[in-house]
């Protein structure tokens, strides 16, 4: 399978591409899916320039700004499995990352309303199934911070995915640049600044929350590269 990772976060080993890599141990680097192909893209180092709402993308499909956006969008007609994981920025995705989507609404998506009161979204992309994976990260520590920044990419992937897989993960509680990842003793260090009563309580909680996301991300890897298909 042809794996597309597009990640939203700037921070280069921060929490959101800690995550994607554990879920490109499952789904590419593992002894099962030795013939996946992966391309992890950080969606802030492309030139994306932002959308000018001349809207003949809904009629051509086409865009004349010359920038990367036809490259991305061919490496997304390419997948069979797109992972688009993304920290929450003012409850929603960063900028840079939502500049992406707003070109792409015209030149992958193909909105009908030529029936009064009703639209309908197609895919300009090629017909396949394609699996997708959904992550969420974000500093406060309840789920529902993440909901927007799901529930958006999750609209814009739904005409791609062709009755594939959807998969979602809200990892939360995590500030500090590579959180997800950090030892005992620099967990302490973290929560030695924070004012809670209870430090060594907080330190046990993110070393277990750690291990639980870890895991989420490996096995979300796992299904949506089709480990399933390959062992049955
Ligand atoms: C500009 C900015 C805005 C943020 N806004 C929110 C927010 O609205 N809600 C939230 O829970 N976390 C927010 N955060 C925290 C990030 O989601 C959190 O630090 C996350 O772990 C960053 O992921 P990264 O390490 O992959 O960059 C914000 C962070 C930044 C830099």
């Amino acid at each position: 399978m042809k794996i597309l990772v597009l990640v939203g976060s700037p921070r280069e080993g921060g929490n959101t591409e800690l995550l994607v890599d554990e879920v490109i141990k499952g789904s590419v680097n593992n002894e099962i899916n030795e013939d996946n192909e992966l391309e992890k893209i950080f969606i802030s180092n492309l030139n994306i320039l932002p959308c000018t709402g001349c809207m003949e993308c809904r009629q051509t499909g086409k865009c004349d700004q010359e920038d990367d956006l036809s490259q991305l969008l061919e490496r997304i007609n390419w997948s069979d499995v797109i992972i688009s994981a993304s920290p929450v920025y003012g409850n929603h995705l960063p900028g840079h990352f939502k500049v992406l989507f707003d070109r792409l609404v015209g030149v992958m998506h193909k909105i009908d309303n030529s029936v009064p009161g009703k639209l309908t979204t197609y895919s300009r992309l090629d017909k396949k199934k394609r699996n997708i994976g959904l992550i969420a990260v974000a500093g406060a520590p309840r789920e529902s911070s993440c909901d927007q920044v799901i529930g958006f990419m999750k609209r814009v992937f739904t005409p791609e995915s062709n009755g594939g897989l959807f998969l979602e993960m809200r990892a939360i509680g995590l500030s500090a640049k590579g959180q997800l990842a950090m030892a005992e003793d620099q967990l302490a260090e973290l929560a030695a600044k924070l004012k809670v009563p209870d430090k060594k309580q907080l330190v046990d909680k993110m070393l277990d929350r750690n291990k639980v996301y870890a895991q989420q991300a490996f096995e979300m890897g796992e299904h949506l590269g089709g480990a399933e298909q390959e062992t049955e």
